[in-house]
Order: C-alpha cells, then structure tokens, then sequence
C-alpha cells in the first residue's frame, strides 16, 4: 500500500516512520510513504504557498496552485479514480477505526496537510475525495493527523501485523479491550487478578468478556455525558 502526503513540511514524517512496526513494515515493502513537499511545486520566485483572506481575517490561507499542482503532478492527470484524495482538517469527518479499515481496502491513498488558518476552498471541492479531523481539537497543521490515519491504516495491511493481533483490539470488535497484565504477578502490593493465574482457560476468556463489556459500558456512558458544544463556540474553517 502506497501512501502520498502533500504538506510544507516533509521532513516531520521522517521519524516517526523510522521506528519499530511501521518502519519493519516499510523496509519490508509492505507499504510505502512518500512525502511531497508541497512548495516545490510553487511557481513564483518566492514560492509563495499562502496568501491573505479575501472578506479579510487572521491568519493566511494556503493557495490552490501549487496544491494543484502536487497533487496532479504525482498522481497524474486525470486523477486516479480510485485513489482517495484525503484533506487533512479539523472541519473534515472524524477518523475512527471502520474508517480506517474502509481506507486500508486501497492500494493507495493521497493525503493533504493543511496548514496555517486553512486550504483555500477549492482545494476541497474540486480535487479532495473526502475530508478528515482526527478529532475534535485543532491541531497546528495537518501532519501529525496524516500520520495517525497512516499510522492506524498501515498496521492493517495484511502483513504488517499478525492476524489475530487486529482482530481482539479495541473497537475492532465493536468491544473496547479488555485489562492486559504481564510479570510481576505483584507489583507494589498490587496483584493481578487471581483468574488470570488459574490456568482455566474458559473462566479467563469469560472474565475478559465482561472487563470489555464493562469498559465499553463506561466509555459510551462518558461519551453520554459529553455535551456538545455550541454551535457558536464551534470554529468553522
Ligand atoms: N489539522 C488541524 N487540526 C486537525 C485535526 N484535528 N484533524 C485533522 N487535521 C487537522
């Protein structure tokens, strides 16, 4: 699975993808990450990537151009159909797992980094396929949340993990995960639960069904409780 990412600041991918599964992944030819920096493909002499607000305002606005551009350029033109085109935004859908798993079902997946007060309008409507928030806080720029939706896509490309470790997780099965304790069997005065040391096999997977029913329990009562805030508070972008 090939992923490319447009943004100003390609060398922020480099470490995060030089460590432990993704980089095993990567040096495995599992998947590929490619970073285009966005202002190579700006055209004037001072390769200008942003520009003022038209109807004014803070901040700067990144230009369509050399979005365009990149994106064209790297893709080719006409745009391969069936590679997402993901803009990175708090404004965008909220990233889940279902929504990761619907993205690993691709060969390859473009995703854009938007930065400073946001990605000129156009860049959404005419050339994006969809529109991504990692959740709802702003971050300073789009890169750290292409790096969680790669991040969470690549560990299920067949392959990149076993099998069974992305079947028992939380949300996958619809349950949170259940308490994982290792050695020492005491740590501080605090033992792990008796059952997981009885060797009842039965008795240890029914406890682990109902640790996950009760998490799973818990968080949705949470969510519950977490009132939306107003619509007026809600920066839109
Ligand atoms: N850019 C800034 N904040 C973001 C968020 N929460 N998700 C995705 N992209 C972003």
């Amino acid at each position: 699975m090939r992923f490319d990412v447009f943004t100003l600041f390609p060398r922020m991918f480099d470490s995060p993808f030089a460590e432990s599964i993704i980089h095993r992944a990567i040096k495995a030819g599992l998947i590929e990450i490619h970073t285009h920096d966005i202002r190579a493909y700006a055209t004037d002499k001072h390769r200008t990537t942003d520009d003022y607000p038209f109807g004014g305002g803070t901040g700067m606005v990144m230009k369509p151009e050399p979005i365009f551009a990149a994106v064209e350029s790297v893709l080719g033109v006409p745009l391969p159909p069936d590679v997402p085109i993901i803009l990175m935004t708090p404004s965008g859908r909220t990233f889940n797992h279902a929504l990761a798993q619907a993205l690993a079902q691709h060969q390859r997946i473009a995703l854009i980094c938007g930065h400073y007060e946001g990605v000129d309008e156009r860049v959404r409507e005419h050339l994006c396929t969809d529109a991504i928030s990692i959740g709802d806080y702003v971050l300073t720029g789009g890169e750290l949340a292409a790096m969680v939706v790669i991040d969470a896509v690549a560990r299920l490309v067949p392959g990149v993990l076993p099998p069974e470790a992305t079947q028992d997780e939380s949300h996958a099965s619809g349950l949170l995960e259940y308490p994982q304790y290792t050695r020492p069997a005491e740590f501080r005065g605090w033992r792990v639960p008796e059952v997981l040391l009885s060797g009842n096999h039965a008795a240890i997977a029914r406890w682990r069904r109902e640790q996950a029913e009760a998490r799973t329990r818990a968080r949705q009562a949470q969510l519950q409780h977490t009132a939306p805030a107003p619509a007026a508070q809600l920066k839109v972008e």
